[in-house]
């Protein structure tokens, strides 16, 4: 049996660095945005119990699918890697970037994200490093992907390059056998089963489908859509699972969105269980919660 733990978007913010950059466009609503509403909901005091809890559940290792910042500012950067850092040095981490975590030009430029998160991620044959390949074990493969580039100020949505949907079919074959984890950041349908294009969504998301119904998965995970949510794509030999674990600092009343991260066990290729670990609203404790709704597309967003 191996223990995969998946949480996504735990976006640290630094008020006072991002106040300092502001005259940034895009910063201007990044930073506007969570100074007036996000700080409130994704709080960062709540990182250290998670992950205090997190060790306690004695996982193998931990996927982590993007958005660790806000505005990809090196503050927020730098918190992130700090928390996070025991993980990376047991080497027991997979990260992909999110949408906040190469905000603006400089970041993609720069290759931020690599910078700080890049010794997570497996070997890749591909000149930007995606996609990688990375065995936790002799029966699970990780396979991460890039959905994410600076989108200006038209939106928040995903794209993947020619470079990985080409080599991602080779890539899926030679782990064929093992479970195939696919993680990238953008989901393929949001909370209401819809496709969210052209604002939120991953437009080539055909084109993915595509590839996942010849070559198949066992399972995708992703996250950018703040919820906790599931559904199913077609495969080759059946529906391919899709989930998102919700943002994982959240505190909300709200029962579409609570906070917290998911656990699978995983043996002889399948999932033999997934708990739902869940921050309580306020307390802000981690609590058991298997709730976990399923999707279906609404018309027009199927794949
Ligand atoms: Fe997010
Ligand atoms: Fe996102």
């Amino acid at each position: 049996m191996t223990r995969i733990a998946h949480f996504s978007d735990i976006h640290i913010s630094s008020p006072g660095a991002t106040i300092a950059r502001l005259w940034q466009g895009k910063r201007l609503l990044g930073g506007m945005n969570m100074l007036l509403f996000r700080r409130r909901e994704l709080q960062n005091t709540r990182l250290p119990l998670l992950l205090e809890h997190l060790e306690a559940q004695k996982v193998d290792h931990v996927i982590a699918s993007g958005d660790f910042t806000t505005t990809a500012i090196k503050a927020e950067y730098q918190e992130a890697r700090l928390a996070l850092d025991p993980l990376f040095q047991a080497q027991k981490i997979t990260t992909i970037p999110g949408n906040h975590d190469i905000y603006t030009p400089r970041e993609a430029r720069e290759r931020r994200y690599e910078q700080f998160f890049g010794d997570s991620h497996g070997p890749s044959e591909s000149s930007t490093g995606y996609p990688f390949a990375k065995e936790i074990d002799d029966n699970i493969a990780i396979i991460g992907l890039n959905s994410c580039v600076p989108t200006g100020l038209s939106g928040a949505w995903g794209i993947l390059d020619d470079e990985q949907l080409q080599r991602l079919p080779a890539l899926l074959q030679k782990h064929q056998g093992r479970f195939r984890i696919l993680v990238l950041h953008h989901f393929l349908l949001d909370r209401h089963g819809y496709h969210g294009l052209p604002r939120r969504g991953l437009r080539n998301r055909d084109a993915l489908s595509a590839i996942l119904q010849k070559e198949g998965c066992e399972l995708i995970l992703h996250g950018h859509e703040h919820a906790r949510y599931r559904y199913e794509i077609q495969g080759p030999h059946g529906p391919i699972p899709v989930h998102n674990p919700g943002p994982a600092t959240c505190v909300s009343a709200a029962r579409h969105h609570p906070g917290g991260y998911l656990i699978y066990d995983i043996q002889d290729g399948q999932i033999k269980g997934i708990e739902g670990c869940t921050l309580s609203f306020p307390e802000g404790h981690i609590e058991e919660d298997n709730n976990f709704p399923s999707i279906d597309p609404i018309e027009g967003s199927a794949l």
